[in-house]
């Protein structure tokens, strides 16, 4: 198991340390980028469990990782893989999800899924656990029950918005992202590193994963185009904070991958019912869970995805007044944020959730 530094921004939870009724854990995709992640986390936030299982394709079935300094055997996911399990922590894709998660909360396993199955399905809870706790209210580990985790540069997005949409009310946004590799699993990220190696060596880009060059280049997000000129990507972004926020509000999004390993970037615009100075901004993503604050405009020191890398917060600057609108009677701000889709972005986000339930 890849073992990243621990973030200074990780907070442990107070859960038991008492064993004995601690939950029986299984993750899904274990082998994968958001797999890996997960038991990153785990570890981490010491997440309490009583035996883990590891599953994954066939490919990986048999080979060894090691967690907390004891070796796991990789097993093969199957319909019986749930029996006696508490906690299923799905990343192994969109049609394993559909397949397997009924069977596994039939089986009395509650499944957070990571993929966008069950995204947008009625009774399936989205949650971010820093805006929409009480979605997952009454729910057990061991009770089964599917619940979802948003897509990752939603999740980004809403977790410094939430908070200022908290306190003047959100009527309009507009949103660009910078979207890592890492965002497409591990063969996107060694597609990044192979041809950035090739082109420096003079040899032609050989794109396989993406359609078109990545290093060196960035395009519109590869996920399929809608007839609205939106790709799925954005119409994410778009329906899970209506279904999030439980209200719509208007969202024109822009979703662009480009050629940086490991973190999303996004530019947010927002336009307010009521005003919101700069300063007031500040001071509310200070105070908000989730969020660090990089905003040094003597310096021009803002967040980057370096920063954000192997952290768990959501970086927050370029907090300023949007000057195109009057600020008398129209109100705005505009902020970049950062954040690493691997951890808030998908593995930190559901074992958050998986500690509402315990
Ligand atoms: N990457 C992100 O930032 C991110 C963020 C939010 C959500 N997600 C979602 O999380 C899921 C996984 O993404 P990823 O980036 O981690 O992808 P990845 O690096 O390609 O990993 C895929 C994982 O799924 C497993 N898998 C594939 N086919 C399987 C099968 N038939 N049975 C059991 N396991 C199977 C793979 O196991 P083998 O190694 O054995 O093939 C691997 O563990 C996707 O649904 C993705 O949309 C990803």
């Amino acid at each position: 198991m890849r073992v990243h530094g621990a973030a200074a921004s990780i907070k442990v939870p107070t859960v038991s340390t008492s064993r004995s009724n601690a939950p029986v854990v299984a993750v899904v995709g274990s082998t994968g980028a958001v797999g890996q992640e997960f038991l990153n986390v785990l570890e981490q936030r010491d997440f309490p469990f009583s035996n883990l299982k590891l599953l994954a394709s066939a490919r990986s079935a048999g080979k060894t990782a090691e967690f907390k300094g004891k070796k796991y055997t990789i097993e093969e996911l199957t319909e019986s893989s749930f029996k006696g399990v508490d906690l299923g922590l799905f990343s192994a894709g969109g049609s394993i999800s559909k397949k397997f998660a009924p069977i596994a909360s039939a089986a009395g396993c509650t499944v957070v899924d990571n993929s966008s199955a069950f995204r947008m399905t009625d009774g399936v809870p989205l949650v971010v656990p820093e805006v929409n706790p009480e979605a997952v209210k009454g729910m057990k580990l061991g009770k089964g029950g599917i619940i979802a985790n948003p897509n990752c540069s939603t999740i980004i997005m809403l977790v410094p918005v939430t908070p200022l949409h908290r306190a003047a009310t959100v009527k309009r946004m507009i949103v660009s992202t910078y979207q890592a590799a890492s965002g497409a699993g591990y063969a996107a990220m060694q597609e990044l590193e192979q041809q950035t190696r090739d082109v420096l060596d003079g040899k032609p880009a050989q794109p396989k994963i993406f359609k078109q060059q990545y290093a060196f280049n960035l395009f519109s997000h590869n996920s399929d185009m809608y007839p609205n000129g939106y790709n799925q990507e954005e119409m994410k972004m778009v329906n899970e904070t209506t279904k999030i926020w439980g209200k719509g509000v208007p969202i024109c999004a822009t979703c662009v991958r480009v050629p940086v390993m490991r973190a999303h970037a996004e530019s947010i615009n927002l336009t307010f019912e009521k005003p919101l100075s700069e300063k007031e901004a500040e001071e509310i993503l200070r105070q908000a869970p989730g969020v660090s604050i990089i905003n040094d405009r003597a310096n021009n020191r803002f967040p980057t995805p370096l920063d954000a890398s192997h952290k768990d917060d959501v970086y927050v600057g370029r907090i300023r007044a949007d000057l195109s609108l009057d600020g008398q009677k129209e109100y705005g701000l505009a902020l970049f944020v950062c954040g690493d889709q691997l951890r808030k972005g998908a593995a930190l986000n559901a074992v958050q959730i998986a500690e509402l339930l315990l």
